[in-house]
């Protein structure tokens, strides 16, 4: 036991410092992927010539290609033009993903809610846009939260992806600990039990709210 002692006492700040990124690129994913999964999901609903095309494309590219080399795409194909530090290329690349997937989630929030709403509150009067205002969209957010809450917890697992570009978030410092310490199993259980009281405690925080919104 003194030695996993001494191992915490000479390492924790590894372990600090890559929790705190992956939580930063995460929250920082799931801000930015919201705005643009709010804005491709709007572009979906419209009718403006070609709007709904290039999302839908957008949205099917981004999903159906790894996540892995998009990282790695927007970090080398920039580096041509200017010097993205790795952080900052690994950011945009985890919110231009969570964007497409934020999309799905709001369209199928959206899709969720029964058609008699609208048809309700269209045969009340009500234009398209109010309808989908204050009728359909306050709706569909009890579906939207919720699983905007599990990408969050996607993306936290996900992110460590960025470590191929050499940012030092969580799964990378793991690796820096192995190789200065020379233990090779004991700082992968240690990276297990932070991913895991990260997801663990907000999926419980997750439930709560949920739980709460259904009570009124
Ligand atoms: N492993 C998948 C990929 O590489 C996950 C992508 C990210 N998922 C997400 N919900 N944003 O494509």
């Amino acid at each position: 036991e003194e030695i996993e002692e001494g191992f915490i006492a000479s390492y924790w700040e590894y372990f600090l410092d890559g929790t705190l990124i992956t939580l930063l690129i995460s929250a920082s994913a799931v801000f930015f992927g919201l705005i643009l999964g709010s804005l491709l999901a709007l572009m979906r609903l419209s009718k403006v010539f070609l709007l709904k095309p290039l999302a839908t494309a957008y949205v099917e590219f981004v999903r159906g290609t790894p996540l892995l080399i998009q990282v790695m795409f927007i970090y080398f194909a920039s580096g041509m033009f200017f010097n993205l530090p790795a952080l900052t290329a690994g950011i945009i690349a985890v919110s231009l993903n969570s964007g497409a997937y934020i999309a799905e989630i709001i369209r199928s929030g959206i899709n969720s809610v029964n058609k008699g709403q609208d048809e309700a509150a269209r045969s009340l009067g009500m234009s398209k846009n109010d309808s989908m205002r204050y009728i359909v969209f306050p709706q569909a957010l009890k579906n939207i939260w919720p699983a905007l809450g599990n990408e969050f917890i996607t993306i936290i697992k996900e992110s460590s992806i960025v470590s191929v570009i050499g940012v030092g978030e969580l799964i990378f410092q793991t690796r820096v600990v192995r190789s200065i310490s020379f233990q090779g199993i004991l700082p992968l259980f240690i990276t297990m039990l932070i991913y895991f009281a990260l997801t663990f405690s907000l999926t419980k925080l997750l439930n709560f709210y949920e739980g709460r919104m259904n009570h009124d």
